[in-house]
């Protein structure tokens, strides 16, 4: 296997960050992980799993091999009465999949569009928008067993999704019998159950907004894609211009006597009622509040048109992002009293 060695990062993460990898192996096949394991070199040593980097944050050198997954292939495993099957190979662009399954006809991911990043990263982070998360559309995926090289498959409920979360995001407690796969599943190929009849997805006071703008009531898959293009595309930096990872914070939850607490003070404040009882507050709302929305620390900035979004203005490392994200944390803590969650995974 080709290892490279000294591999510069800035290229291979969306926030643009400058690190190196100190060697990095990249991964087109199943076979491919085999091989690695079964390596007297290679086998052993500690691993970090890289796909689009777009969920990431490198505060330095990365130290453990870095596995660039690139395993590539689309298909239609199969079509029943409800759904068609499409599979993945964990190194596609995840967008450049999405607009792929309108195209050959199978709709059901447009409001998913433009999300950076992987088809192998998604179900990590269970990504979300308008009004769908992956969960809603996942099959199942098959992946590799980094400690014992066995492959295997996993549907919705073994992957454990939770809001941004996943049973890849958490490591087993020892001792327990939980599932925790972070580190140590590198996912090979995902599949999709996209619904027959297809039905769109709305609801979502942007895409409300642009269906009156448009004049249209009965919008096509293709049509709901390029509005949700478009809604991001006003909002959110794009990572090829300016370095980012999406949301840095994930939205808290909150009890009702909390959120009753914050409007009595905030009357402003943006909140979603859930399901369960429980509010869903605006992160971006919060940080804005807190006056933070343009504000800098060296080249780490908050997104002029939306709090939720650390940007790099150039140079900015890790340390610099991480500095910045820990004074918001302060910041919306003493004001709010509520505590921040990191989206990104920090390396
Ligand atoms: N808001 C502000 N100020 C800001 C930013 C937001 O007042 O600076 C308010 C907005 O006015 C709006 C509310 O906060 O009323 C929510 O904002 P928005 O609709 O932009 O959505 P979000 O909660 O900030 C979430 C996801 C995004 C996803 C959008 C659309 C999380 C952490 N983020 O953002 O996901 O695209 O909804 O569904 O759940 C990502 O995860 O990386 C991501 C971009």
């Amino acid at each position: 296997m080709l290892v490279e060695k000294n591999v510069p990062l800035q290229a291979l993460n969306t926030f643009r960050i400058v690190a190196k990898a100190h060697a990095l192996v990249r991964i087109g096949s199943q076979a491919d992980v085999q091989t690695l394991l079964a390596s007297a070199e290679l086998g052993a040593q500690p691993k970090f799993i890289l796909g689009g980097g777009s969920n990431i944050v490198l505060t330095g050198d990365v130290k453990p091999l870095v596995l660039k997954v690139e395993i590539k292939g689309r298909r239609l495993v199969k079509e029943t009465g409800k759904t068609y099957v499409v599979e993945a190979g964990a190194g596609e662009n995840w967008h450049d999949f999405v607009r792929w399954t309108l195209e050959q006809g199978y709709p059901g991911l447009e409001n998913l569009a433009l999300i950076p990043g992987t088809v192998g990263a998604a179900p990590v982070q269970n990504i979300g928008a308008y009004g769908v998360e992956l969960q809603d559309r996942f099959d199942s995926l098959d992946a590799v067993d980094l400690q014992t090289g066995q492959i295997f498959t996993l549907d919705a409920a073994q992957c454990a999704f939770g809001y941004r979360d996943s049973v890849f995001k958490h490591t087993a407690a020892p001792g327990s019998a939980g599932l925790g796969l972070a580190g140590r599943a590198l996912i090979t190929q995902v599949r999709f159950a996209l619904p027959k009849p297809w039905k769109p997805v709305l609801g979502y006071a942007d895409l409300e907004r642009r269906m009156s703008e448009e004049g249209v009531t009965q919008p096509t898959a293709m049509q709901l894609l390029e509005w949700v293009c478009a809604i991001r595309r006003a909002k959110l930096p794009d990572p090829a211009v300016i370095g980012n990872a999406g949301s840095f914070f994930k939205n808290p939850t909150v009890t009702p006597e909390q959120c009753a607490d914050i409007i009595a003070r905030d009357p402003k404040v943006v909140y979603y009622p859930l399901l369960d009882g429980s509010i869903k507050l605006a992160a971006g709302w919060l940080i804005d509040a807190c006056g933070w929305r343009g504000k800098t620390v060296g080249h780490a900035g908050v997104y002029e048109k939306q709090a939720l979004v650390l940007v790099n203005h150039g140079e900015a490392t890790g340390g610099e992002v991480m500095t910045l994200a820990r004074a918001i944390q302060t910041s919306v803590y003493e004001r709010f009293g509520i505590r921040l969650e990191p989206e990104p995974v920090v390396v």
